[in-house]
């Protein structure tokens, strides 16, 4: 097992590269076989995502496209403190079946103000595809079709996810140690 350090934290080996692969490769059979006539848009949000959606993407073989946003957290003016914004989305998803690639969905409460915002512009249909689910951390009831893996409420960094921005470098998945 390996262990790494960032900045104070230890974390240790959880998930390697080949069993991630393997969930991400039968993820990508799944959307195949589903979406192949609906000609899909998929959003990927950055930045936590942006192994995923590489390796998602290699392995599809149905005409589609993706376009990339990100969340920006800004101080809101509302007692509920801080509201994140959707930015770079160009594209006209009017009409459009729209794949959301997330890396991780914790309580589920970024997805669903995401998926507020998006349904805000008529798409046709929205499905979510994610690397990662803890389920009982999630408050929000949401509809997950594509998983790649559910996980225990451990903290987890690399193949995407950060500490503190650090580790999303890392192959691996790898779990704080307490
Ligand atoms: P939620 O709104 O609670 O579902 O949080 C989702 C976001 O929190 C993800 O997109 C990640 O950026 C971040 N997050 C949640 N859990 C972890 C984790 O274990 N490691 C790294 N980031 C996480």
């Amino acid at each position: 097992m390996d262990v790494i350090q960032i900045k104070e934290k230890q974390f240790k080996t959880f998930i390697p590269e080949a069993d991630i692969l393997k969930e991400v490769e039968r993820v990508a059979s799944e959307i195949n076989r589903d979406l192949a006539d609906a000609n899909p848009l998929f959003i990927s949000v950055l930045n936590g995502s942006f192994m995923f959606t590489a390796d998602l993407m290699k392995r599809l073989t149905i005409p589609c496209e993706i376009s990339f946003v990100k969340l920006a957290s800004y101080e809101g003016m509302s007692s509920s403190g801080k509201i994140k914004e959707l930015v770079g989305l160009g594209e006209d998803i009017a009409g459009r079946t729209v794949v959301i690639v997330e890396d991780i969905v914790d309580t589920g409460l970024t997805m669903q103000r995401l998926l507020e915002t998006l349904r805000a512009r008529n798409p046709k249909e929205i499905r979510i595809a994610t690397l990662l689910v803890k389920p009982d951390k999630l408050k929000v009831d949401l509809d997950i079709p594509y998983v790649a893996m559910r996980i225990p409420n451990d903290f987890i960094v690399g193949y995407g996810l950060d500490y503190e921005g650090f580790g999303r470098n890392y192959r691996d998945i790898y779990s704080v140690v307490e």
